[in-house]
């Protein structure tokens, strides 16, 4: 490990990473284990993800936890996320904040259990002084509905012949205040990006990793970050 964290240029690290967190229902049919077996098994990734991020000093990540498409999963799995999540947030909480952690959530709150969405109020309300790395939730979250959003926030204070633009919609996005996605990685195989971050994504690195989540780890994250080093990122210039 320590000659994998020797490639890595501290001066380049990604100040945003966002992950698509796939393959957990897998790892746990490999296991002969019930899918939501597999999803608690990715909690752990998310806690080991956090402290390696914050051992690198990436400024941000992103966690893709719930999409707006996840409500289609049978109601057992729904539910049984929903409990995976109230218990993450009530046992990880205060490690959350002895480590200087800053929640964010991203994502609609109408639509969301009310006992979930009280952890969610509760943790950002907690942390929200905490500056040594952003954890931006992403739950009930769906990209073409947060631009959307973003649009209709603007609209309605909207003055005559007032045009829209760039800034006006990133100011009211769910990520507006966090720093652009430098890095998307999505692990399990499949190279699709389920309409996550798709605004943000703009001049990102895309990482898709074979390992599934569950089994996401240090090393992971070390070789995304090497990889992501090694891209040149030009914006469009030359
Ligand atoms: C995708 O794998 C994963 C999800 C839809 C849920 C992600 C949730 C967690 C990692 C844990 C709970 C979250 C928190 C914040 C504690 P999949 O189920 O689509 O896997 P498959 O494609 O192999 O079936």
């Amino acid at each position: 490990m320590e000659k994998l964290l020797s490639r890595i240029d501290r001066n380049r690290i990604p100040s945003h990473v966002a992950v698509i967190m796939d393959g957990n229902g897998r790892w746990a049919r490999k296991k002969n284990m019930e899918r939501i077996e597999g999803h608690r098994a990715g909690s752990l990734s998310i806690e080991r993800l956090m402290d390696d991020a914050l051992d690198l000093k990436i400024k941000c990540v992103s966690f893709y936890a719930f999409s707006t498409e996840n409500w289609s999963r049978p109601a057992a799995e729904v539910n049984g996320l929903w409990n995976l999540m109230i218990e993450f947030f009530d046992k990880k909480l205060p490690i959350m904040i002895e480590k200087g952690a800053k929640v964010h959530h991203s994502g609609t709150m109408k639509k969301l259990p009310k006992n979930v969405r009280t952890r969610i109020e509760h943790a950002v309300e907690s942390t929200k002084k905490n500056n040594k790395i952003i954890l931006n939730f992403c739950l009930n979250y769906g990209s073409q509905q947060e631009i959307t959003d973003s649009v209709n926030k603007w609209i309605e204070t909207r003055k005559e012949n007032e045009k829209i633009t760039i800034a006006k919609i990133e100011r009211n996005l769910y990520t507006n205040g966090l720093p652009p996605v430098d890095l998307m990685i999505r692990t399990s195989g499949e190279y699709r990006l389920s309409n996550f971050l798709l605004w943000q994504i703009a001049y990102a690195e895309l990482i898709f990793v074979d390992v599934l989540w569950p089994d996401f780890g240090k090393k992971d994250l070390y070789n995304a970050v090497i990889e992501y080093q090694k891209r040149d990122r030009r914006y469009g210039g030359i």
